[in-house]
């Protein structure tokens, strides 16, 4: 397991994380269990992610991030403010989401404006991103990081890209509910342009198909057998559940995309 060595800095948002330095040597961002939206959103981040990236999605590699008692009570700033009060984070098992570079020199952006996307080499993922995020009712927005790869070989600042990596995948499942309140609108990313190379199911083929294949009950199983038992607090039933039922939604995912594609909104302009 790893262990959190030293707080960076605080990160924004409503599960407030921190930017830390860890035994690995590298980065990761840490959600802790008692983050004001709930225990499960560490068992979403993880599950979630680990689900994303066998169905062949970009993610960030995620770990198990200890954190010490010791750590906590030397680093004042390791809390979590609320709007009316300021906790302490607890110690013991966190998530990490591993910061994609070494965050002095890799910058990152939460949004492109729709010029840039253009330059995103990965832009044809944001689709089966959504089939993900149908299958797993992400009551939020999908939310991704962008960044220019380091590409030696390219000299001309023209060549280097942009590339994408999912993160958040806290509200999954509906947070801390673990239900499915489908709805055509949910699991969209906020702008249209990422889905213009969608020209009908087609474009989802290669992520419903390793849905269908590769989701077994087995491969559902070995994933949640890595998630710590106190972020679910124990309640091995809920997590079984919370398996079959993803299992049993497998097959409805085209339908949940074509909901999503009769609204007003259009998200697939190309889709003929
Ligand atoms: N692996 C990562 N690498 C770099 N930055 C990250 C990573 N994971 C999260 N972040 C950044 O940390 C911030 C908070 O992350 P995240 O969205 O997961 O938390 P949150 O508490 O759910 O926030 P919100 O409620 O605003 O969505 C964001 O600005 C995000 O870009
Ligand atoms: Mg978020």
């Amino acid at each position: 397991m790893l262990h959190a060595l030293e707080q960076i800095r605080r990160m924004r948002g409503g599960a407030p994380s921190h930017l830390m330095r860890c035994s690995d040597g590298l980065y990761y961002v840490v959600k802790f269990q008692n983050n004001p939206q709930h225990r499960r959103i560490l068992v979403n981040e993880m599950l979630g992610t680990k689900l994303a990236a066998r169905l062949g999605l970009p993610t960030v590699p995620v770990a198990i991030v200890e954190v010490s008692e010791e750590l906590i009570r030397l680093t004042p700033e390791l809390t979590m403010e609320l709007p009316r009060s300021r906790i302490p984070c607890q110690p013991g098992p966190q998530f990490g989401s591993r910061y994609p570079g070494d965050p002095r020199q890799l910058t990152l952006h939460d949004f492109l404006p729709d010029e840039q996307l253009r330059e995103v080499e990965n832009l044809h993922a944001f689709a089966g991103m959504l089939v993900f995020d149908k299958w797993a009712c992400n009551t939020n927005g999908r939310q991704t990081v962008f960044f220019r790869r380091q590409n030696e070989a390219a000299n001309d600042a023209a060549a280097v890209r942009y590339e994408t990596r999912m993160i958040d995948q806290g509200f999954c499942f509906n947070a801390g509910e673990w239900n499915f309140p489908d709805a055509p609108l949910r699991g969209l990313y906020a702008r249209n342009r990422v889905y213009q190379g969608v020209t009908g199911m087609e474009s989802f083929a290669p992520w419903l198909e390793r849905l269908e294949s590769g989701m077994t009950e087995r491969v559902l199983d070995e994933v949640s057998r890595e998630i710590p038992p106190a972020w679910y607090e124990d309640d091995y039933d809920a997590l079984l559940r919370l398996l079959e039922q993803l299992h049993r939604r497998r097959s409805r995912v085209p339908e949940l995309i074509l909901e999503a594609k009769r609204t007003n909104r259009q998200p697939f302009p190309n889709w003929v």
